[in-house]
């Protein structure tokens, strides 16, 4: 057994001192210091570092590693340029990302604090850098196409691809399911991938209302997607409409990414059926998607996480690097509040999301933490979440089911 101590101890969303906590694989005890340290005497005491603040490890709900290796080849600036030029390149793209290449991305992450994320996998070409890395890791097999002739194998291959991941089941890594989004998947597969998921209990991320294209395509048929399709698919109408999308997911709360231009009525529904909301604001931000209105979400009550996207809709993994752009794209929102929200929706809130026993110090939890520094000793405890984003850029000690791997 362990223990471990920091100036600040992050506890049910409050910063804590002269606390410890002892731990295993999980979480034995969280008390004050001095009954820690008599309670369990012949535990291996960690030393205190300067200025830390421990945090339960983060969570990114939201990343595809299959495109690690864009970095200026992708369009950004507006999501249809961008999605032709994703057309063009992915193959390549993809082809050249080798399970090295991932498991850098995967240090990037690490070294960001994130000890859990969710890998959207579209090809199965990430399973491997998913079982080797560390971190664990909920895999979502995703679901992609809408051609009529080819959906038994379209549905075949996904159905093959969410087997190879249950091999890895017992290796850190939750075999789930992804549904690409409204517009790229056909009713009647999503409608097949939905009910496996339902009646296998299985974790579901899927895309929503991501652009101003999509929202227009959807409910009218028309803008920019129109083109899209009428010169990649020679398809003039969209398959399915918005509430018909949403509803497939009534009953088995849902991980939707984005939903930047989700109205006042969605957001209703997406918080009647108990589903959840990925941020990505750099993402939205190089896309030309626009800005996810986090305060209606907390008016109700639809948990978010802050998540990274990929490397194809972003230029680092690295999770503080998001929380500022979360605290910049959010301009008109109160800065220390909002840090405490960022720092509780990749801990807490993120790591209920994708129902695992993590994400918060309690006896009982995974022993995943995720040590900072500050650059000094901070003068008021409530400000100490913006200061740990905004001075944060790697972790100083990591650790995944009680084991130090920072
Ligand atoms: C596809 O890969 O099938 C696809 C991608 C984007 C939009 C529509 C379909
Ligand atoms: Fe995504």
């Amino acid at each position: 057994m362990k223990i471990i101590t920091a100036e600040y101890i992050y506890i049910d969303g409050e910063y804590l001192k002269e606390y410890a906590v002892a731990f295993e694989e999980k979480i034995i005890a969280v008390g004050r210091y001095q009954d820690i340290i008599e309670q369990y005497p012949e535990a291996q005491l960690m030393k205190q570092l300067p200025h830390s603040v421990l945090y339960p490890g983060f969570t990114n709900t939201h990343v595809h590693l299959e495109f690690s290796t864009n970095r200026t080849t992708l369009k950004y600036g507006d999501f249809i340029t961008w999605l032709y030029s994703v057309i063009e390149d992915r193959n390549h793209l993809s082809s050249i990302c080798t399970t090295e290449i991932m498991l850098e991305a995967c240090r990037e992450m690490l070294e960001s604090g994130i000890t859990t994320f969710g890998a959207i996998s579209s090809m199965g070409l990430d399973l491997d850098a998913c079982v080797e890395t560390p971190q664990r890791v909920v895999y979502f097999n995703e679901l992609i196409g809408h051609n009529p002739q080819k959906l038994d194998t379209l549905y075949s291959e996904f159905l093959h691809r969410y087997e190879s991941s249950t091999h890895y089941a017992g290796h850190n890594v939750i075999p789930a399911v992804a549904i690409h989004s409204p517009y790229s998947v056909h009713p009647s597969i999503r409608k097949k991938a939905v009910t496996f998921a339902k009646e296998n209990d299985l974790l579901i991320s899927a895309h929503f209302l991501e652009s101003e294209a999509e929202r227009q395509w959807l409910d009218h048929s028309k803008g920019d997607f129109k083109s899209f399709f009428e010169n990649f698919f020679d398809q003039s109408r969209a398959l399915t409409t918005i509430d018909e999308y949403l509803a497939e997911f009534d009953g088995h709360p849902t991980h939707f990414t984005h939903c930047v231009q989700a109205g006042e009525k969605e957001l209703k529904k997406i918080a009647e059926e108990n589903h959840t909301i990925a941020h990505c604001p750099r993402s939205n931000r190089y896309l030309g998607c626009g800005r996810l209105a986090i305060e209606k979400l907390d008016k109700l009550d639809i948990p978010f996480t802050v998540a990274t996207d990929g490397l194809s809709s972003n230029n680092s993994l690295n999770l503080f690097d998001e929380l500022r752009a979360a605290l910049m794209m959010h301009g008109d929102l109160e800065i220390s509040k909002l840090s405490r929200q960022l720092i509780n929706a990749v801990t807490r809130d993120a790591a209920k999301i994708l129902k695992l026993n993590a994400g918060t110090i309690r006896e009982g939890y995974k022993a995943d933490f995720a040590l900072i520094q500050l650059p000094e000793d901070p003068k008021q405890e409530d400000e100490i979440a913006l200061w740990t984003i905004l001075h944060t850029d790697k972790v100083s000690q990591l650790y995944i089911k009680g084991e130090q791997l920072i």
